[in-house]
């Protein structure tokens, strides 16, 4: 069995975290360590010199979101085998993978196991549903089975042809983001402070009244569906004509894509 196997995500609302988690299920490991970037404003600053590590990002307008190239700058590794997965809406993936792909190799991990799961979009609600409810029992299963299928590659992991993923290079231009923010409906706002908590970005803030530092908002949606109240949503004209061309463009299930090096398909 593995000795030690690293979980680096960032998941706003969760299924990236899910998913990271459950590919780690399937690896096994004597010891997993979780290395939680969504809250953690400054950032992991640790060299791996041992191990296996999971490093799960979600798909922002088909690439990895900066914040997390950022939370992930002062990380290293001794040429430790990575597994590397995106989750993304069930729209495309685009270049988050070989995006993901390069950056990690510059950072000294080996990524010859690389996946991107589909999760419910951030934008989906009950009545413009996005990958509603996924990543669902079959999503958990193929990762699940994709961790066993890697722990019996890891033993020709540093002998492997590396995998061809999906994606281009130049990566697609970035969208820019900021000036949208979800709103707060007050009347049903408690002040519980649950969305302060639950932002990745520390934009919001409560004293008396909840306030939301637009411009520096990621759109993650944590705090629209962490709300217990239902208080805050994401209600913008632009905001809400992408959910519904997603909505209504994207409803064909999407299954999950895995890249693996070489040696690590023979054992398929
Ligand atoms: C700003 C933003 C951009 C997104 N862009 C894409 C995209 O390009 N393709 C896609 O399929 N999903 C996209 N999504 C959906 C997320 O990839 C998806 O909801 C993911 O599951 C969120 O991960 P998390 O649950 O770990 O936070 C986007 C979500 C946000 C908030």
């Amino acid at each position: 069995m593995l000795a030690k196997l690293h979980l680096i995500y960032f998941s706003p609302t969760g299924t990236t975290r899910r998913i990271v988690e459950q590919i780690a299920l399937g690896i096994k490991a004597r010891i997993i360590e979780h290395h939680d970037l969504t809250l953690d404003l400054s950032g992991i600053d640790t060299k791996l010199n041992d191990g296996m590590a999971i490093i799960g990002v979600p798909v922002y307008a088909g690439r990895v979101p900066e914040i997390c190239l950022q939370r992930m700058q002062n990380l290293s590794a001794n040429q430790i085998p990575a597994v590397i997965v995106v989750l993304y809406g069930n729209r495309e993936f685009e270049d988050a993978l070989v995006e993901l792909r390069d950056f990690v190799l510059t950072k000294g991990f080996i990524p010859n196991a690389a996946a991107a799961f589909i999760g419910e979009h951030s934008y989906s609600t009950a009545t413009h549903p996005i990958a509603a409810n996924r990543p669902d029992h079959d999503d958990l299963n193929k990762a699940c089975q994709f961790g066993e299928v890697i722990t019996q590659g890891i033993k020709d992991w540093y002998q492997m042809n590396p995998p061809v993923i999906a994606g281009s290079i130049p990566y697609r231009e970035r969208t820019p983001l900021g000036g949208i923010s979800p709103n707060l409906i007050q009347e049903r706002c408690t002040l519980c402070g649950t969305c302060v908590k639950a932002c990745p970005t520390n934009v919001i803030t409560i004293s008396g009244c909840i306030t939301t530092n637009v411009k520096d908002c990621i759109l993650c949606c944590a705090c629209v569906k962490g709300c217990p109240e239902q208080a805050r949503v994401l209600d913008h004209p632009a905001l809400n004509a992408r959910r519904e061309m997603l909505a209504t463009h994207y409803q064909t299930r999407k299954e999950p894509s895995i890249f693996i090096g070489a040696a690590v398909e023979n054992v398929i």
